[in-house]
């Protein structure tokens, strides 16, 4: 099938070499004209592992092109993906600006009497396929018929590539038998099962996936405070609790909270929505309020370890909202950097980033000092703070913490590391809701029993 992606993100281009590496033609168009440009050198504009290769093979196969303008696209292709963003605006509405932009950009409308798709994968409030349905209509020739349908996407950063292959499960919302069957066949050729149902229920099942994963993880958040508070073990309670397959071992992990474009923004969009339709999300809503708490619980942790942390030197490996990606949209690293300015006027932070260093050059302000190893950030330091959980910050040793850092003090925001080896070695590890929290003599003299190298 001839067919389009409008929207070059992770998302959309992920979705276009995927597509043209089953076999169908696919044009990916972005109106950012200097990512395609990019696009056409052959250069990825994102860290997501396996899309370069994916998306070279496809071009030399002539499967997948690139362009910048959405207008005759229906002309060309039989099915068009709209992956545009749909960021949140200050109210927390999701803002379709874009996505009406590309509706309107598609006029001259085709004038073959072919059955035309538009599919909306972006995250939008529930009623948004029937409100672009009926814009559209009006405006239709006669003989030209376009279904729009919702078909959410549920794929992850760092994992994009390989959840496209093997997706959970493909949700198809449409009014048209007839448009829900061609893209049942499409689809057919991936393994995960595929659940056809209408365009609002499809809408909501993407919102509320993402908001009931926001749940689950500020629910784990919040038991690892009282873990914390308690003397109890998160980690194994949250291995105890994921055998119950009623729970499920997965999105249990407490740490600095959840980031990233989408999953904050769509908690926030439901919320929003929910409110509006009278059907308030209590629930959720406390999810995303507890989320916003987590650094700043890291940063007392932080406090209770240094005495006046205005005069000290603070490194924060990992700035990405997790790790396998470059992203650092709403990642607690930024937070974090914020607090701590705010709160200790005059402290010096070092960071470090394995992928996001030059997305954070853009994002921090200029006082924090962004380095090109774990070695450089963690030198003279007096605390370090695991932000994201890159593989490679598990390999760093006791003896490399005493030898760079000025005090091997270690908050380990995502429980990566082996915290009794390091304590066991002098390195003072500090998890999310485990213990020790911080060893009792270590409070009582303010960092100072800490072996300085
Ligand atoms: C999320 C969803 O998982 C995807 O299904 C969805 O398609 C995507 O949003 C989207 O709507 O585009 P993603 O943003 O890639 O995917 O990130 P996740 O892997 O879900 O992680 C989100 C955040 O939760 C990260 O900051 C991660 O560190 C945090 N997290 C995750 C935890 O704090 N604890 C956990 O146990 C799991």
């Amino acid at each position: 099938m001839k067919m389009a992606v409008v929207g070059a993100g992770i998302v959309g281009l992920t979705t276009g070499a995927g597509f043209a590496d089953l076999g169908h033609t696919v044009q990916c168009v972005d109106i950012d004209t200097g990512k395609i440009a990019q696009l056409c050198r052959g250069i990825i504009p994102y860290h997501e592992p396996g899309l370069e290769a994916l998306v070279t093979r496809n071009t030399s196969a002539g499967r997948l092109t690139f362009g910048h303008d959405p207008s005759r696209l229906l002309q060309d292709v039989e099915l068009i993906f709209l992956t545009v963003d749909t960021p949140s605006d200050d109210a927390d509405e999701m803002s379709l600006a874009a996505l009406w932009s590309v509706i309107d950009q598609l006029e001259p409308w085709p004038s073959s009497e072919m059955r035309k798709m538009i599919a909306i994968k972006s995250s939008v409030p529930v009623g948004t396929a029937e409100r672009v349905q009926s814009r559209i209509r009006g405006r239709l020739p006669e003989h030209c018929s376009v279904d729009v349908v919702s078909v959410p996407e549920f794929m992850r950063e760092g994992s994009a590539v390989r959840d496209f292959f093997e997706p959970t499960r493909i949700v198809i919302g449409s009014a048209s038998a007839e448009a829900s069957e061609r893209l049942t066949q499409i689809y057919q050729r991936l393994p995960g099962p595929i659940m056809s149902t209408d365009c609002r229920s499809a809408e909501l099942t993407k919102l509320a996936a993402n908001a009931f994963l926001a749940v689950k993880i500020s629910f784990s958040n919040e038991i690892a405070a009282l873990a914390e508070q308690t003397g109890a073990d998160f980690p194994s309670v949250a291995h105890s609790l994921g055998l119950d397959p009623r729970i499920g071992p997965h999105f249990l992990s407490a740490g600095l909270g959840f980031g990233g474009t989408s999953l904050p923004k769509d908690a926030r969009a439901l919320v929003r929505m929910a409110d509006e339709a009278g059907a308030p999300q209590t629930l959720v809503e406390a999810a995303v309020r507890a989320n916003a708490m987590i650094p700043l619980r890291m940063i007392r942790k932080l406090e209770a370890a240094l005495s006046d942390p205005a005069r000290r030197k603070v490194a924060l490996l990992g700035l990405s909202f997790k790790p396998g990606t470059d992203n650092m949209r709403e990642a607690p690293s930024l937070r974090l950097v914020a607090e701590l300015n705010r709160r200790h006027p005059g402290i010096t932070i070092t960071a470090y980033d394995p992928e996001a260093n030059s997305v954070a050059r853009k994002l921090l302000p200029p006082s924090v000092i962004i380095c090109d190893s774990a070695e450089e950030a963690l030198t003279g330091t007096d605390a370090a703070i695991i932000v994201t959980e890159w593989r490679e910050f598990r390999q760093i040793q006791a003896d490399d913490f005493k030898n760079w850092m000025n005090r091997p003090i270690i908050m380990d925001g995502r429980n990566t590391l082996d915290a009794a080896g390091l304590n066991s070695q002098g390195v003072v590890c500090i998890g999310v809701g485990r213990l020790p929290v911080v060893p009792k003599e270590f409070v009582r003299n303010a960092g100072e029993h800490v072996p300085k190298v």
